[in-house]
């Protein structure tokens, strides 16, 4: 076995941000991932055509005005847009603001703000859009995913509508700050909430598989973070026990059992996804080299091993319980990897996840005293006891009104 090389978050101009099934399936493979294929997925389970129940997007111009374009995504663009006061309602996604200086709204403005998110049908294929439209139709509960509200076709774009969040990616947040570590109890409030929307999303039987941190808004001011981007998700994964056979994801975040092509746990590699984004916010860099592994993988040597920074060379301490997190999330063997379930129950992040119900939002993850741990997903990883340490009581655990 190696040991890992870590390596920069900076996107680099050549790999492409999606591994796709055709890069993975087949043989040979000469090139870890290729640029411009079109990704596949397929879900056999999902048989209702969003198509069929989509309007016209000639309504949505009458109902929606599009201020500005956001961001661009994979597919086509994603625009902020808001309601036109003769629209019909817009149900159950009004999102009103308060402040929105940076998209030009006035401050405290009681306006309905919207996200479309254009898609290409030439570009996504048509599982891609089922499955976005499934997943945001089934995950409306989360106060850390925007809610989707509706979509629209032409011949040639999707369009979905969500609540807007306010905020950026993380991705561009890191980049702000020339990635730049951030501190531990901010990094454990972003944990929580993504922990809780995870934990749903599964009891939802939906698994992202494409957690990364472009796939995660955050508003720094509030402390929050929401995540996004269901497109690739596995629908119907009922426990880690399911099996998924579509090899997709981002190079620098898949985990090791879809780089050998071997049918995986949707839930387990969300958890090893979010374990990489776990490390990138605590050490501005990736824990690994996607090529480095993956070829350390072809060629039978084993997943390079996970290694830590030295303590002086990060500009911020970083604690052993989550390093040990880290580490349980970063286990290469997916069979002794720790749930998601279980990651609430850790050391580093006990006694956090009820402390959002407190603030109105809704937690998805029941922790009770005597509960164990011990969930049916994960057999191997070993449990953490009950009892708070005194090193909890570090910085990483503030009040809750700093959630
Ligand atoms: N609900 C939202 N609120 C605010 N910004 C959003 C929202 N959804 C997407 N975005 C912005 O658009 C970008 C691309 O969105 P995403 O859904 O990930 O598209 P893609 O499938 O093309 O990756 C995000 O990184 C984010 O900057
Ligand atoms: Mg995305």
């Amino acid at each position: 076995m190696t040991s890992s090389t870590p390596t920069s978050v900076r996107r680099k101009a050549h790999t492409c941000p999606v591994l796709k099934q055709e890069d993975i399936l087949g043989s040979p493979i000469s090139e870890p991932v290729d640029t411009n294929r079109k990704q596949t997925i397929q879900n056999s389970e999902i048989t209702n055509h969003w198509a069929s129940k989509a309007e016209h997007s000639n309504k949505m111009s009458h109902k929606y005005t599009i201020i500005k374009a956001l961001d661009k995504g994979s597919f086509g663009e994603v625009s902020l847009a808001t309601l036109n006061p003769n629209g019909a309602s817009a149900g159950t996604g009004t999102a009103s603001v308060t402040t929105c200086t940076a998209t030009g709204l006035r401050r405290n403005s009681s306006e309905s703000i919207f996200v479309i998110k254009k898609i290409d049908k030439e570009k996504a294929n048509d599982t891609l859009l089922t499955n976005e439209i499934e997943a945001g139709s089934r995950l409306k509960e989360s106060s850390h995913i925007p809610k989707f509200v509706e979509s629209y076709t032409d011949t040639k774009y999707c369009y979905m509508v969500f609540e807007y969040f306010q905020g950026m990616n993380l991705y561009s947040f890191l980049e702000s700050r020339n990635f730049k570590p951030l501190r531990e109890h901010q990094v454990k409030r972003i944990m929580r909430q993504l922990v809780d929307a995870l934990i749903y999303s599964h009891q939802n039987k939906i698994c992202h598989r494409d957690l990364k941190l472009e796939n995660i808004l955050y508003n720094h001011k509030k402390r929050r973070a929401n995540l996004i981007d269901f497109g690739l998700c596995a629908i119907n994964s009922i426990s880690c026990a399911d099996i998924c056979n579509n090899w997709c994801g981002s190079p620098d975040y898949v985990c090791p059992e879809i780089l050998i092509q071997q049918p995986y746990s949707g839930c387990l590699s969300d958890v090893w996804s979010l374990g990489i984004i776990l490390y990138v916010l605590l050490f501005g860099q990736m824990p690994f080299n996607f090529k480095e592994r993956y070829y350390a993988l072809q060629h039978g040597d084993g997943h390079p091993e996970l290694e830590f920074p030295n303590d002086k060379d990060v500009p911020h301490r970083v604690s052993e319980q989550v390093k040990d997190l880290m580490k349980k999330m970063l286990t290469i063997d997916p069979r002794q990897r720790i749930s998601m379930e279980e990651i609430p129950h850790t050391k580093w992040m006990k006694k956090s996840m009820n402390i959002l119900s407190l603030f109105g939002l809704k937690s998805h993850t029941a922790i009770h005293k005597d509960e164990h741990p011990h969930t049916a997903c994960n057999k191997g990883a070993a449990k953490e006891e009950h009892g708070d340490s005194p090193a909890q009581k570090e910085e990483g655990d503030q009040p809750p009104s700093q959630l």
